[in-house]
């Protein structure tokens, strides 16, 4: 019997996404013909399969979809993970998120608290039982150490703010998977993103998206030598990492932190357990395609552990200035506006994305153009990244 007699076909129907001459990134995909309110097993094991694949993914059309529906896919994907959002509670993350959770409260869904509401501006008289709420929170390049000065923004210059994965990177492990529906944006006009650094480079795109680069396509372009050490490498995240960095400021192109030596000292940062401390390998395997993927959440890091063979000792860089250093020379080589995909988002439909592999960042855009109104659900994982190579289990 062959394979295909075993495991029933998809449902659905997914295609590529298209791009022009110019544009160099290797990943995407639209799926349509699906009804997330009424999903098959089978057809949630091929769409996860087809976000490992095509590491990101627009499903089309799922404006009627219930929010406790999307909590459920959530935890179909990953069914024997504990039932919680990667960032956990709502009382904890308000609490301890530090970076993430400063000058904005996140707030829950009722009746679905795992699924987030994210945005800008009025969400409406009652949104899903949530009343008339306007979510206000600092501008995201507020974070960024070179300012931004107000009447550019106001004229439609906008940045990335910080490139990242989804990502706890103490206690538990990071999802797998990040959904996130889009009810309302505008979409006009266009924002003009600058990277404001050296390079010169900007790039044009809708409001009120998200933008992804792969860490896959980082790993190729890595000479053979690098890609050796990054094999066998690993990171030491810092404990409450988001609370470690809370009084850091991020570079213009949102890849990385000023070094300013603001990170917090470990004994201000309150109780932690030393063994919810990550230690991650620093490229990660996709469980479908096993691509490789250069993994690394350099505002968190606190400590390199790097060799290029596994009989080596590993040589520790535990300067932060140093490992930001050596990792804004890896990872810069892919922020180029050839490799960044900004999928567009019609109301209803929902992008998930292959956490373990990609990075992706907020755009932010003039409150004038109108309000902004996400869905987003994760679950923590039930298993952690897996690297090419074993950590040694005395690191
Ligand atoms: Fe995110």
């Amino acid at each position: 019997m062959s394979p295909s007699a075993i495991v029933p076909e998809a449902t659905f129907t997914v295609t590529p996404m298209s791009k022009s001459a110019k544009e160099k990134h290797n990943f995407g995909a639209t799926v349509t013909d699906l009804d997330l309110n009424d999903i098959s097993d089978v057809d949630v094991r091929h769409l996860s399969d087809a976000i490992w694949t095509h590491k990101v993914i627009v499903v089309k059309a799922q404006k009627d979809l219930a929010p406790i529906k999307q909590w459920e896919l959530v935890t179909r994907f990953d069914p024997s993970s504990p039932q919680v959002h990667s960032h956990g509670d709502l009382k904890t993350f308000n609490s301890k998120g530090g970076l993430l959770s400063k000058s904005r409260e996140v707030v829950g869904i009722p009746g679905a608290e795992n699924v987030r509401l994210i945005g800008k501006g009025f969400q409406g008289e009652d949104h899903y039982g949530v009343k008339n709420m306007t979510i206000t929170k600092p501008l995201s390049h507020d974070w960024h150490y070179k300012e931004l000065p107000q009447e550019e923004f106001e004229a439609g210059n906008v940045r990335f703010q910080r490139w990242h994965m989804d990502a706890p990177l103490y206690g538990r492990d990071p999802a797998w998977f990040t959904t996130l529906r889009c009810l309302k944006r505008p979409t006009e006009p266009q924002v003009n993103i600058r990277w404001d650094d050296d390079s010169g480079l900007s790039m044009k795109t809708e409001p009120g998206l998200t933008a992804f680069i792969s860490n896959v396509q980082m790993y190729e372009m890595m000479t053979e030598d690098e890609k050796k050490m990054a094999d066998h490498s690993w990171v030491e995240y810092a404990p409450h990492p988001y609370m470690w960095i809370g009084d850091c400021k991020g570079n213009s192109n949102g890849l990385g932190l000023v070094s300013q030596g603001k990170e917090k000292k470990l004994e201000d940062l309150g109780d932690f357990d030393p063994k919810d401390v990550k230690t991650y390998p620093m490229v990660w395997v996709n469980p479908v395609t096993g691509e490789k993927a250069f993994q690394v959440h350099g505002i968190c890091a606190r400590k390199l552990f790097l060799r290029s063979s596994l009989g080596e000792e590993p040589r520790v860089v535990d300067d932060v200035v140093e490992i930001r250093k050596l990792l804004k020379i890896i990872q810069e080589r892919v922020l180029k506006p050839e490799y960044i995909l900004v999928p567009a988002l019609d109301e209803g439909d929902i992008v998930m994305w292959a956490n373990y592999q990609m990075f992706h960042t907020a755009i932010d855009y003039p409150g004038s153009y109108g309000p902004r109104t996400m869905h987003q659900a994760n679950i923590a994982s039930s298993t952690g990244p897996v690297g090419p190579n074993p950590i040694p289990s005395a690191a």
